[in-house]
Order: C-alpha cells, then sequence, then structure tokens
C-alpha cells in the first residue's frame, strides 16, 4: 500500500488527468447502463404495440447514447494516456535523478543491469497497469454493480440466474488468478538475469568475438530466455482458461434467461423487451467480472515493478557531503593511515587490509601488483568512490570525508582503466574536463597527451563526433583523449588506473615526461603492468593481495622487494613487457600477443 502511495505521489502535474479519467468512465459507462433499458422501451412501446413514432423516438435516444458513451469513453482514454505516460515520465526522471546520486557501492547494490530493467521495464509495467486500472478500476465495478440493480428492477426471480452465473464464475477466476500469479512474480526475477545477460554480451562483444565464445554466450542467453518463455507459457496457458469459462458463463446465462424468461412472459410477468434488456445485461455483468480478475493479475505484477522501482527511490546515497564541507583541496598529499576495506556485495574477504602509505604533493608514485591485488580500489578510496571501513584517506591533510565531493573529485583526476567517452564531437568531450576550455588549450592538452596528432589526422579533426561508447576511436586513442580530459581539469591529484596499457611504451614515455611539464605539482599515481611505465616515478608502492608489500624508490626495491626484483628481470630480460600476472612459474611466453599493444587495442575497442 505505501508503495503505491509512493508511485502516485509522483503524478505531479497529471495528477488532473488521473481524477478526470474516472469521472469520464463513470459518465461512459451511465450511457451503456441506459441502452438495454431504452431498447426494452423501443420494444415495448415500439414494435410490440406496431408504432413506428414510438420506433423512431426510442431508437433516436439509443443513438444517441450510443453515441455519447462513445465520445466520453474516449476523454477518458486520452485522459488516462496521459496521467499514465505522465507517470511514467516521471518516474523515469526521478530514478535517473537518483542514480545520479548514488555512490558506486549504492550501484554495486543493484547492478547496472538491474538499474536498466528497473527504469525500462518496470516502469512501462506500472504504466500500463496504471492506465488500465485508471479505465477498469472504475469501470468494471460500476459497471457490475448498476447492471445487476438494474436486473434486480427488471425481474427479481430471473436475477437469481444471474448470481448463480456469478458466484460460479467468481469461483473459476479465481482459482485461475491464484494460479498465475506466482508465476507472473518469476517472471520478473529472470528479466533480470535476461538483462544482465544481455548487457553484458553487447558491450562486450567484441571480447566475445576475439574469444571466439559466441556459442558459450549464445547458451546462455538461451538458456535465460528459455526459462522466461517457459514461465510466460505456463502462465499463459492457464490465463487462456479464462475465455471458454467466460463463454460457458455467458452461453449458460442466455440458455437459462431464454428458457426462464419464455415462460416469465408467457405468464405475463415480464414483457419482451424487458427480456431483451436482461440479455444486454448478462453481457455487463459477467464482462465486469473478466475485467475485474484482469486488473487483478495486471496489479499483482505491476505490484513487483513497483516495489522494484520504490526500492531505487527510497535508496540512500551512501557518499553524502558533510555539514560543513571543506571546499578546498589545499595540496595533492596523499595519506593512508590503516585503512581497511572491502566490497559490500560479493566478497567476504577484505579487499585492502590494513594498508598506510603517504605520499608527498608533487610526487610520482608507480603502483605495481597482480590482478586483483586491489589497485583499483586503493585509487577509488582517494576520491572517495567508496568509503573505508576502518582507518582513514586524506588528501591535502583533510580526511577526504570532510570534503564536498564534488570538490574532491575535482582535485583528483582519475583516468579509470574502462574509461568511457560520451557521444558528442572530440572537443565535447575534452570540456568535460573543463567546460569552458578554449580550442587552444584542448590542443594543448592533447599534445601533452599525446593525442593531437591522430585527432589532427581526422577529417573534421577536433569536431570528430565520437559514438556512443567511444567505439569510433581504437583503445590507445580512447585512452590518451581521456589522459587529455584530465590534465585540462588541472588536478591535484592525477591518477592513472592502466590508462597506458594501449600504447606503445615510446608513447608511455613521452606522456609521461609531458606531465612534468604539464602538471609539475600534481601528485600523479600511475598503476601500470609494465614497469618501464615507472621510469619517471620517484617510489613504487607494490601491492599483493590488498597488502603493501614494500613502498620504495625503484632502486631499494631492486634491493629489498623480491616481487619487484621478479617482475623485474623478466621484463627487462625478455625485452619486452611481461604480464605481472604471468609471472608465477614464469609461465612467460614472449609470442604471446597479449601485450601487443596492437592486439589489445583491437580487444579493448
Ligand atoms: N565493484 C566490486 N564489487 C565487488 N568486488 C569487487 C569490485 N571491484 C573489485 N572487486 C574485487 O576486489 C578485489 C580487488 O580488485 P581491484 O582493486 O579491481 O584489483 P586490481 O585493480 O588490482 O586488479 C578483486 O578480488 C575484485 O574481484
Ligand atoms: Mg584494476
Amino acid at each position: 500500500m505505501g508503495t503505491i502511495r509512493r508511485i502516485l505521489g509522483r503524478l505531479g502535474r497529471y495528477r488532473r488527468y488521473a481524477i478526470l479519467a474516472p469521472v469520464f468512465t463513470f459518465g461512459a459507462v451511465s450511457m451503456d447502463m441506459l441502452i438495454p433499458y431504452v431498447m426494452a422501451l423501443l420494444i415495448d412501446r415500439g414494435i410490440s404495440a406496431g408504432d413506428m413514432a414510438q420506433v423512431w423516438l426510442w431508437g433516436s435516444v439509443m443513438l444517441a447514447c450510443a453515441f455519447a458513451a462513445l465520445v466520453i469513453d474516449s476523454i477518458s482514454a486520452v485522459c488516462s494516456a496521459r496521467a499514465s505516460t505522465g507517470l511514467a515520465s516521471n518516474l523515469r526522471d526521478a530514478l535517473f535523478e537518483k542514480v545520479q546520486s548514488f555512490s558506486f557501492s549504492n550501484i554495486d547494490k543493484f547492478s547496472v543491469a538491474g538499474l536498466v530493467t528497473r527504469m525500462t521495464t518496470d516502469v512501462t509495467n506500472v504504466q500500463n497497469a496504471f492506465n488500465m486500472a485508471l479505465i477498469i478500476a472504475t469501470r468494471a465495478p460500476f459497471s457490475l454493480i448498476a447492471s445487476l440493480a438494474m436486473c434486480v428492477m427488471i425481474s427479481p426471480n430471473l436475477s437469481v440466474i444471474f448470481f448463480a452465473a456469478l458466484a460460479l464464475l467468481s469461483l473459476a477466476l479465481a482459482v485461475i488468478m491464484l494460479k498465475t500469479m506466482p508465476l507472473f512474480g518469476r517472471v520478473f526475477e529472470r528479466y533480470d538475469a535476461l538483462n544482465a545477460s544481455v548487457q553484458e554480451n553487447v558491450t562486450a562483444i567484441r571480447v566475445v568475438k576475439a574469444f571466439v565464445r559466441e556459442d558459450h554466450e549464445d547458451e546462455k542467453f538461451e538458456r535465460a530466455a528459455g526459462e522466461l518463455h517457459d514461465l510466460f507459457v505456463r502462465a499463459e496457458s492457464i490465463l487462456a482458461w479464462n475465455n471458454p469459462v467466460m463463454g460457458v458463463a455467458i452461453y449458460g446465462c442466455i440458455i437459462a434467461l431464454s428458457w426462464f424468461g419464455t415462460h416469465s412472459i408467457l405468464a405475463g410477468e415480464i414483457t419482451t423487451g424487458q427480456l431483451t434488456s436482461l440479455l444486454g445485461y448478462v453481457f455487463h455483468v459477467l464482462f465486469s467480472l473478466m475485467m475485474l480478475t484482469m486488473i487483478f493479475v495486471m496489479l499483482s505484477m505491476s505490484a513487483a515493478s513497483g516495489r522494484r522501482i520504490a526500492e531505487v527511490l527510497d535508496e540512500q546515497p551512501d557518499i553524502v557531503n558533510p555539514d560543513n564541507p571543506r571546499i578546498v583541496v589545499p595540496d595533492g598529499s596523499i595519506d593512508f593511515d590503516g585503512v581497511s576495506f572491502s566490497y559490500r556485495v560479493g566478497s567476504e574477504e577484505e579487499t585492502l587490509s590494513d594498508v598506510d602509505a603517504h605520499i608527498a604533493s608533487g610526487e610520482t608514485v608507480g603502483i605495481l601488483g597482480g590482478t586483483g591485488s586491489g589497485k583499483s580500489t586503493f585509487v577509488s578510496l582517494i576520491s572517495r568512490l567508496y568509503d573505508t571501513d576502518g582507518g582513514v584517506v586524506s588528501v591535502g591533510g583533510h580526511d577526504v570525508r570532510d570534503y564536498d565531493t564534488e570538490v574532491l573529485r575535482d582535485a583528483v583526476a582519475v583516468v579509470l582503466q574502462k574509461n568511457t567517452l560520451f557521444s558528442g564531437t572530440i572537443l565535447d568531450n575534452l570540456r568535460w574536463g573543463k567546460a569552458d576550455a578554449t580550442l587552444e588549450e584542448c590542443r594543448e592538452a592533447c599534445r601533452a597527451a599525446c593525442a593531437d596528432e591522430f585527432i589532427e589526422r581526422l577529417p573534421d579533426g577536433y569536431d570528430t563526433m565520437i559514438e556512443q561508447g567511444g567505439v569510433n576511436v581504437s583503445g590507445g586513442q580512447r585512452q590518451r583523449l581521456c589522459i587529455a580530459r584530465a590534465l585540462l581539469k588541472r588536478p591535484r591529484v592525477l591518477i592513472l588506473d592502466d590508462s597506458t596499457s594501449a600504447v606503445d611504451t615510446a608513447t608511455d614515455a613521452s606522456i609521461q615526461q609531458a606531465f612534468s611539464a604539464w602538471i609539475p605539482d600534481t601528485t600523479k599515481l600511475i598503476i601500470s603492468q609494465r614497469i618501464s611505465s615507472f621510469a619517471s616515478c620517484d617510489r613504487i608502492l607494490v601491492l599483493d593481495g590488498g597488502r603493501v608489500v614494500a613502498f620504495a624508490p625503484e632502486a631499494e626495491l631492486l634491493e629489498t622487494c623480491d616481487i619487484y626484483r621478479d617482475v623485474h628481470e623478466v621484463q627487462t630480460r625478455v625485452g619486452a613487457s611481461a604480464d605481472f600476472d604471468r609471472l608465477e612459474g614464469l609461465a612467460y611466453d614472449p609470442l604471446s600477443q597479449r601485450n601487443d599493444p596492437a592486439f589489445a587495442d583491437e580487444l579493448s575497442r
């Protein structure tokens, strides 16, 4: 109940349509109710009495009623369509706005696929149910009660037939409903699985193809789609009983009415016209009943959707600004004091444990560690994408939780591992970093990020359109654009999370050189699997299993840190960039394409 109130609370300025629709429906049903009654008059006073004037009179009244019903019904349909589409659009706006305020862990909780289902399928369900409810929820009960009242008025004896049919039909429909409702409930759980599969595969289609996993993924998708299909077939095949049950009820009623009705006419209890009007009301009564059950199924289907929407709307963003936030980040120093962290979803072990690290402002620090060692997690705590479980992360000498999050994230620029460009021109994308950047500034940033040469070779240069997801630039080009975008912010702290993996070593080196010229005072954190990326680093932090193994200048690491020495030896000996992950057992294969920038480029495109 609370859910319904909260969802309908979003009607906003569409509320008046939601009120008008039932009012008009009420009018239309009244007209409908009149028609069988007028029909009786037409037959009794006109046809039976052989009075043509009466036939014309009541015939015209009937036509007028039918026409009025039609017009009023259309108005009510327009109103309810406006109310329901308005509600849907308000819900989508509210959901979208809410999701914008979510922290990463809020998003982890629902999963991206889950959020997409809620904003699309679930909203559409609520919209349809609300539309149906506005029309049917007034029409069916009113029409049912009014028709029954008319019947009782015309002939209390014959009305017994209606009540008997009504009771039987209610019973049958109740059974059908009780059987289908739980099935429809499960249908929506399956939708999430299906959406997850679609989302994963369509966004990663290139990787799927590169690894020739289409068959496997096909199978996975077919399984999800198959389960959904089975559930739907089961639910619908039970629902399909509705029609034959209705048929039996209607025709049973008609036969019984004709039989007993004829006797009543012969006994002089009712007129021929009255029997005809009773037959008209049969349809109204039974049809209303069926509509009522349909709307129950509909509403219970959409109740699950409504709950899922309300869940998102009720979710509290778990990273919020403090009361008196700091709005200046004094410098780029970073301190981790006894920091531990674990993801709320999907992991029991700590992802980072007891991390202590102190980085001076302006320092350049390399971060090395195997996949899953917590490198990305480490840096995401700096811009407060997640809050720590224990310990304190400070930037510029103050706890990150004391800052206004917008200020903090402006000061800490992160080029994420999975960086994204948005659809729009290259210039638009660069200006995400700084809204009022001039073309010259953008050019300079691109020069520093080694992006200028490829941009200038494009036919439209800086006005080239980036397609959605940045598919029309290569992985390496995208990385360089994202770096340029981050440089434009002139941040206090710049974090590159494996952001140069898809550019060759020489370009990587010249990008890093440009950093010292472009942002000398900025603290730079460089995550990489390639030791060559650390050439310009003052110190290197080695992470293993969420713990800091070593944090020292390279020369010192070569003497004291075994992990670092091993990686260094392999990568320099083979002369190429060995993958850190392949170190175990020195299973490095020099022919492996995995570290070939061109191949990496292909994959990440
Ligand atoms: N959003 C997330 N939700 C749950 N677990 C995560 C999430 N992101 C990363 N992890 C887990 O945390 C660990 C560290 O991940 P990450 O910091 O991304 O490692 P790295 O960047 O060093 O490869 C991994 O075991 C990974 O599975
Ligand atoms: Mg990572």
